[in-house]
């Protein structure tokens, strides 16, 4: 028999989408003998490994990829036609478009689309232009810069800090980890800690150890092994852990780190402007602001925006700024997001910001109460809730099957988790209704009923 083309399967996928659309419309779930087998066998490290002289590991992904996107399957990508709002549409690479509840963006105060964040970002643009064309060392600072400078100084209220601005928020621990810890230095990670901060824990090329994920009697162990008195040691951790969404214990943490002179790093992406009294953070939450030696955030999470900060005594920040390499050289934050920046940290500030903490504060616990009996959804005790289905092979079904019944969520698997610990990720705003997380937390239940992950199933 001749092998099938991609022009054919193409077709083919067409005609199957058509009336996997007319199912879904009928709330019928899928049968799994439409499901091509070749996602069964899918996994991401197949791709990882260099295959020789040849770039032979590309042209197999690439292959994958383009069967995948044939068959219909392949929900990643997707181009968004509006703003991350909590209803979306999108387009499959087969042209299909998609409407459905968006749990899958962390705009999580909705700030990104608020009316005055945006006029603000208009008048940044209108005024300083699109780009800013220059390393912020040399020519790329804009007096919009130095203003959200100050406002994220106001905003922590922090004498003697100084704040270093960032184009992305991946870029901050990529640039804070090497400009810190040298050769010698030693950096003790937690073992659920973001690739970022496990990529600038190699760039410095200092000794990295990890302790086991917020267990700060491990971290002990560590440090007891590596304190010699004479290298430094940086602790790096997250305000909300970005894959299971539990809270970091950084006041323990830090306890124990400091009774080896060891330095603390906090990355707060997933918990800056949302936790704390005023938004501070878990750090705030927890009481230890001053005691933290890095406070890292990002500008894409509930700022809603891009790039990136770091908080840090003056003398810190203003070597940061010259000797983190990706900031050195690389183009300053974008003027007109750097003015939608400014804006948001007034909103957050305000009484507006304080409603909408309150609000996904109540929203993810409404949704965890409704999944935590039925679904496992881990440690989490934040707005951000997985929901643990396991094995790897089935991430692409299930989430084209999400997709399909109406629902937008982050899923992930290896290597953004360990193997086989894949999961559906839902990231919860201030902005969804309850009916909103009601038709999510059905969805999500009707997946698990098929897939085999409900509680009573396993
Ligand atoms: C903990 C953590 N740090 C840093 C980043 C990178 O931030 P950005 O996407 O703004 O570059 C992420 C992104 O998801 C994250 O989860």
């Amino acid at each position: 028999m001749s092998k099938i083309t991609i022009e054919q399967k193409r077709a083919l996928a067409k005609k199957l989408l058509l009336e996997k659309a007319k199912q879904a419309k009928a709330n019928a779930p899928a049968t799994k003998s439409e499901v091509p087998a070749a996602y069964e066998s899918y996994t991401y490290d197949m791709f990882l490994r260099s295959m020789g002289s040849k770039p032979a590991e590309m042209k197999r992904f690439s292959e994958w990829v383009e069967n995948a996107k044939a068959d219909g399957m392949y929900a990643f990508e997707s181009a968004r036609t509006h703003e991350q709002n909590t209803e979306i549409e999108l387009f499959r690479e087969t042209g299909e478009k998609l409407k459905m509840l968006n749990f899958s963006s962390y705009n999580y105060l909705g700030l990104g689309y608020h009316p005055e964040v945006i006029s603000a970002a208009k008048v940044a643009l209108d005024k300083y232009g699109l780009g800013a064309a220059s390393s912020p060392v040399i020519s790329g600072t804009f007096a919009i810069h130095k203003q959200l400078e100050q406002e994220i100084l106001n905003f922590f209220g922090l004498d003697g800090y100084g704040v270093s601005l960032f184009s992305s928020g991946y870029g901050v621990n990529l640039g804070v980890i090497p400009a810190f810890i040298k050769p010698g230095g030693h950096v003790v990670l937690d073992r659920s800690a973001h690739m970022c901060l496990l990529e600038g824990a190699e760039l410095s090329k200092g000794k990295i150890s990890y302790f086991k994920h917020n267990d700060p009697a491990d971290l002990e162990k560590v440090l007891q092994e590596i304190h010699n008195g004479r290298s430094r040691i940086l602790v790096c951790m997250e305000g909300v852990y970005s894959a299971d969404g539990d809270k970091g214990k950084v006041k323990e943490i830090i306890e124990v780190a400091k009774k080896y002179d060891a330095y603390v790093l906090v990355d707060e992406a997933h918990s800056m402007l949302l936790a704390g009294e005023n938004g501070k953070g878990v750090c705030e939450e927890q009481g230890v602001l001053e005691l933290v030696d890095f406070i890292v955030m990002t500008f894409s999470k509930a700022f809603g925006g891009v790039g990136g900060a770091v908080v840090a005594k003056k003398e810190l920040t203003q070597y940061i700024n010259w000797f983190a390499k990706c900031r050195m050289f690389s183009c300053a934050l974008d003027p007109a997001v750097t003015g939608g920046m400014v804006k948001v940290v007034q909103l957050a500030k305000s009484s507006l910001g304080q409603e909408r903490r309150q609000q996904i504060k109540e929203n993810a616990a409404y949704l965890r109460q409704l999944l935590q009996d039925k679904v496992d959804i881990g440690t989490t005790d934040s707005w951000v809730i997985p929901v643990l289905f396991g094995d790897d092979k089935m991430t692409m079904r299930l989430n084209d099957f999400l997709q399909r019944h109406g629902l937008d969520t982050s899923i992930m698997q290896f290597p953004a988790v360990p193997k086989n610990e894949a999961r559906i990720r839902m990231f919860i705003t201030s902005e969804h209704t309850k009916k909103q997380l009601d038709r999510a937390a059905a969805i999500i239940l009707q997946a698990a009923e098929k897939f085999g992950f409900l509680k009573s199933n396993q």
